[in-house]
């Protein structure tokens, strides 16, 4: 037991934790909030969803810093010296970075309130689904890179 490496393990489990809810969190809003209040009188579904994406904002803001703090120590501290020079590995991760970085611009568009992005907001539905499929796909992304054989011997347990 004391062979793991402790910190890259804490820092795993917060990534994919932040994963679970930042991905969670956008199929609960396109797949249960946005075809209940689809009844309502418009005024009401509005301010229903009002006011679930602001509540939203907070936790999705939240798990962004945690998804991008624990990314980057998960990949300079513990999986980058694993691949070192591995042109798969880091065309990859470079791959899932851009990905990720687009959809939190997209998931932030989104959940904000700036004019610039108001006509994203009405076609909520359409763009979540967008968002929620490249999220997958940087899921997708980060279990083949977990598979890709290391060129450095891991350090025990990380
Ligand atoms: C939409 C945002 C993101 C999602 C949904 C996501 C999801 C995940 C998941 C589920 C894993 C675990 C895969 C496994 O163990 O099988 C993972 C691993 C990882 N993620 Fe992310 N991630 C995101 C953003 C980022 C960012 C911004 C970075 C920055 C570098 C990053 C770096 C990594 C690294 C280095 C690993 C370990 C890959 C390996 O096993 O070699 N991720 N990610």
């Amino acid at each position: 037991m004391d062979q793991i490496n402790w910190p890259a393990v804490a820092s795993r489990w917060l990534h994919i934790v932040g994963a679970i809810i930042a991905v969670g969190g956008a199929i609960f809003l396109r797949a249960i909030v946005h075809p209940a209040t689809r009844t309502l009188p418009t005024d009401t579904a509005q301010t229903v969803r009002d006011a679930f994406r602001k509540r939203w904002s907070m936790v999705y803001g939240i798990c962004i810093l945690v998804l991008l703090a624990t990314g980057f120590y998960n990949y300079l501290a513990v999986t980058a010296p694993q691949h070192r020079g591995q042109g798969s590995y880091n065309a990859l991760i470079g791959i899932k970075i851009i990905l990720a970085f687009a959809v939190f611009f997209l998931g932030s568009a989104l959940v904000g309130r700036s004019p610039a992005f108001e006509n994203l907001r009405r076609n909520a539905p359409r763009w979540l689904i967008i968002n929620i499929g490249l999220a997958l796909i940087v899921v997708a992304i980060a279990t083949v890179l977990k598979f890709i054989p290391t060129v450095v011997a891991h350090p025990a347990g990380s």
